[in-house]
C-alpha cells in the first residue's frame, strides 16, 4: 500500500472501504456511520441544543467543501448512474424550503411559537419578514450543495423541478393538525437522512465529506423534531409514527419512476439499492427508538417545561 492510498483510506468516513463492497461490506459501512453520527450522545445533544436555541438563534457550523476535489472516482460500490440520480433526487426533495418552512410556521405559531419561529422566523404584523428561522437558514444550504455535487459529477448542471407543497390546512383540531404535521416532518428528515447515509456509505474523500455537512443538519433536525413532539405528544405518538414507513416506501416509488430501463447493470444495482435504503431507514428508526427510552417524562420537562395545555392528549 502507498502512502496515498493510507491517505484516502484514513478519510473515508464510513469505516472500512471495500472496492466493490458486497451487501454485508455496504451494511457495516451504514452501521458505521450510525455508530457515528447516531450515536445516543449527538442525539441526545442536538435535542438539549433546542431550548438553547429557542433563546439564542444560532445556525449550525459547516466543515468547509473542498468542491474541487470532488470527482466521480469517490463514487464506491454502486453503478455511477444510480449514485448521480440519487444526488438528483436529493436537490428535488430539499425544495422549495421557503414554502416548507411558511407551512410549518403556519401549524406550530398557535401551538408553540418559539418552536415556529425556529422553524419559520418572525414577522411584522403586517406579514414582512423580520428574522429568518434557524431550520430554514440551514435548510436552504441544501439544495445547492447537492446541486454543486451534481454538477462537480457530471459537468452539466441540474434543471431542478421543485416539490409541490401542500401548504397549511386546518381541520380546526389544532392538536391533530400539529401532530400529523409533525409526523410528517419528522418522516421527512428520517427520509432525508437515510438518503444521504446511503451516499456516503457508497462514497468517500471529499465528496463524502461533503455530503456529510448536510446529512449532519438532517439528523440535528430530526432529533430536535422528535424530541420536541415527544413531549407535547406523550407516548401515543410513537404507534402513529409505524405508519409512516409506508410514506418512506413512497419515497422509493418516486425513485422508481426514474429506474433506468433496459441496462441489465442498472437493474441489478436498482434491486440492491432498493434493499441497502429499506436496510438503512430501518436501522435509522432502530436507533431513534434506542434513544427514545432516555427521553422520560421528567427529562422533556426540564429541557422545555410542561407540555402545552391545548396538545395534551385529548
Ligand atoms: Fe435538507
Ligand atoms: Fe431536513
Amino acid at each position: 500500500m502507498n502512502n496515498s492510498s493510507i491517505k484516502e483510506r484514513s478519510v473515508d468516513l464510513a469505516g472500512n472501504q471495500y472496492p466493490h463492497p458486497h451487501y454485508l461490506q455496504t451494511r457495516s459501512r451504514i452501521n458505521y456511520l450510525i455508530e457515528r453520527y447516531l450515536s445516543l450522545e449527538i442525539l441526545q445533544q442536538n435535542l438539549s441544543d433546542l431550548p438553547r436555541q429557542f433563546k439564542n438563534p444560532h445556525q449550525r457550523r459547516w466543515e468547509t467543501i473542498d468542491w474541487q476535489a470532488i470527482t466521480s472516482n469517490q463514487i464506491i460500490g454502486v453503478a455511477p448512474e444510480l449514485f448521480i440520480a440519487t444526488v438528483a433526487n436529493a436537490v428535488e426533495i430539499e425544495t422549495p424550503i421557503r414554502a416548507y418552512a411558511m407551512e410549518s410556521w403556519n401549524y406550530l405559531q398557535a401551538a408553540h411559537f418559539p418552536m415556529a419561529r425556529f422553524v419559520g422566523g418572525t414577522f411584522a404584523a403586517d406579514g414582512t419578514m423580520l428574522e429568518v428561522g434557524i431550520w430554514e437558514k440551514e435548510e436552504r444550504q441544501h439544495r445547492p450543495t447537492f446541486s454543486k455535487i451534481y454538477q462537480q459529477l457530471t459537468g452539466d448542471k441540474l434543471q431542478s423541478h421543485p416539490n409541490s407543497v401542500k401548504g397549511y390546512e386546518s381541520s380546526g383540531n389544532l392538536r391533530e393538525d400539529v401532530y400529523k404535521h409533525a409526523i410528517a416532518r419528522i418522516a421527512t428528515e428520517w427520509g432525508a437522512t437515510s438518503v444521504y447515509l446511503w451516499l456516503m456509505a457508497h462514497s468517500t474523500g471529499a465528496l463524502q465529506q461533503a455530503i456529510a455537512q448536510p446529512m449532519q443538519d438532517e439528523i440535528n433536525h430530526l432529533a430536535k423534531f422528535w424530541g420536541i413532539s415527544r413531549w407535547a405528544f406523550g407516548d401515543s405518538y410513537l404507534t402513529r409514527l409505524q405508519g409512516t414507513t409506508k410514506n418512506l416506501m413512497g419515497l422509493l416509488k418516486h425513485h422508481q419512476g426514474e429506474r433506468p430501463k433496459g441496462n441489465d447493470v442498472l437493474q441489478i444495482g436498482y434491486a440492491l439499492y432498493a434493499v441497502e435504503l429499506v436496510f438503512t431507514f430501518a436501522r435509522l428508526m432502530v436507533q431513534l427508538r434506542h434513544w427514545n427510552q432516555m427521553l422520560t417524562p421528567d427529562y422533556l420537562e426540564e429541557l422545555f417545561g410542561l407540555p402545552p395545555q391545548q396538545l395534551a392528549a385529548s
